[in-house]
């Protein structure tokens, strides 16, 4: 029997009659956040530790929890809602074409795969695409394609391609994205690993550089921020480096884009920051605008074309809802310049925080609107998401001391000020 409590369904609909006047002062997580809280811990698995708010509406810069409260999303759902919470052009394209066909799977062609790839790859100026579903398969699928790529045409002799991988890589939880992981908390206790790994440190080109004479090695993948590793941005000229050693030794540069593209930095792929194209990038996250699971592997014939049918795919991947969604968040990005929008509040977002005091947060970092602060030790992290929460914004820490601020990339210059306000106020009251 389902409980008796009250569906947060409808505790939503009651909600969506609320002012978006209330102010933050006025927050309160209640009885019926408690209960989403207990029932959840009751009966699903513990493999996250959530902040302690239950969320049940979002629109824009906005959630609302089912206690009624309105918050501010600085996370965007680890930037998958970079187009902002249920965009009207997004849900569109959502709800009409799941009236009209959802899956057909690889089996049969459907009509909107041919026409979402040449849309996909127009725009991003690549042969090919592979379309897939999570941000992990998008890395996995990458990973197969630079071993393929690596045995037919590198000539690498069989089952010895290496591909090599930054400190403090994060591209998912399979054995596969665990197996690169240097984070104990990703792979202590899982073992045994995928062998033809290895890791160099990040933003470290000597050490790049030494890695790459082994003549096995197939390719190099890596973010060109590290999101959940806090946010670290390599030196200026670090990606362009990465490019020329890898063409270099004839190794292919996968650039793990699924946090840090579309938008998200301040351009379309953070690697334009740098102008350097790599040789497969893998989007996932925004790409749907935060309505479904939709991931891409973007390359070029000589990659693309070295993995043949039946030998890789998905149930899911390119299926025609996810295509006509993902065609629709692409478009968002696009006329409503949300790069440009990231880039330039993301300046004022970084003057702004790093004025508060030193001694509380130590470093301000970031680009465009992915952002993180450090705290210093003294104090407690998770306790200023607790407080940004009670003043109204949600953000979640990282690595104990980091919090990353991400709002949707649609906020506005007010909206951020309003947020700024939040955030001072917050930190100045520790
Ligand atoms: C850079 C990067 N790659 C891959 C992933 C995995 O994406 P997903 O959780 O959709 O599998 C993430 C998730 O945070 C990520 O940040």
């Amino acid at each position: 029997m389902f409980s008796r409590l009250l569906h947060p369904s409808t505790i939503c609909r009651n909600i969506t009659r609320l002012s978006y006047s209330q102010t933050a002062a006025t927050i309160k997580v209640g009885a019926k956040s408690e209960a989403v809280f207990a029932r959840e811990e009751k009966y699903g698995a513990h493999n996250y530790g959530p902040l302690p708010v239950a969320l049940c509406r979002g629109e824009g810069v906005f959630v609302w929890d089912v206690d009624g409260n309105k918050y501010y999303d600085f996370l965007s759902a680890y930037s998958a809602v970079n187009q902002g919470h249920c965009h009207p052009k997004i849900i569109q394209a959502l709800q009409e074409q799941s009236k009209i066909f959802t899956l057909s799977s690889r089996a049969f062609y459907n009509d909107l795969l041919g026409e979402y790839a040449e849309f996909i790859t127009k725009l991003f100026q690549y042969d090919k695409v592979l379309p897939m579903n999570t941000g992990v398969e998008g890395g996995e699928t990458a990973c197969k394609l630079a071993r393929k790529w690596g045995y037919q045409v590198k000539k690498i002799s069989d089952n010895k391609a290496k591909i090599i991988f930054a400190d403090g890589n994060f591209w998912g939880r399979t054995l596969a994205a665990i197996s690169s992981s240097t984070d104990p908390s990703s792979f202590s206790g899982y073992g045994p690993f995928m062998p033809g790994f290895s890791v160099v440190p990040y933003n470290d080109i000597p050490a790049l550089e030494k890695e790459l004479q082994d003549p096995n090695v197939c390719a190099f993948m890596v973010e060109p921020i590290q999101g959940e590793a806090g946010v670290v941005v390599p030196d200026q000229g670090y990606l362009t480096k990465v490019r020329e050693l890898c063409t270099k030794h004839n190794v292919l540069f996968i650039a793990d884009e699924v946090q840090t593209g579309l938008a998200r930095t301040g351009r379309r792929l953070c690697v334009d920051h740098e102008n350097v194209r790599p040789d497969m990038v893998i989007l996932g996250k925004a790409l749907s605008g935060g309505v479904l699971p939709v991931s891409a592997i973007l390359a070029d014939d000589d990659i693309m074309l070295t993995i043949k049918p039946g030998e890789h795919g998905s149930t899911f991947g390119g299926n025609p809802l996810a295509c006509r969604v993902a065609m629709a968040a692409l478009e968002v990005l696009e006329e409503e310049k949300l790069a440009e929008n990231a880039e330039r509040l993301g300046e004022v977002l970084r003057k702004e925080l790093s004025t508060l005091p030193k001694d509380i947060v130590s470093v301000v970092r970031g680009k465009g609107l992915l952002n993180a602060i450090v705290i210093n030790p003294k104090f407690d992290a998770w306790e200023v998401c607790l407080k940004l929460r009670d003043n109204g914004l949600l953000a979640k820490p990282t690595h104990g001391d980091i919090i990353r601020f991400a709002p949707p990339l649609n906020i506005t210059q007010s909206q951020l000020q309003e947020c700024l306000n939040i955030i001072k106020k917050t930190i100045l009251a520790f």
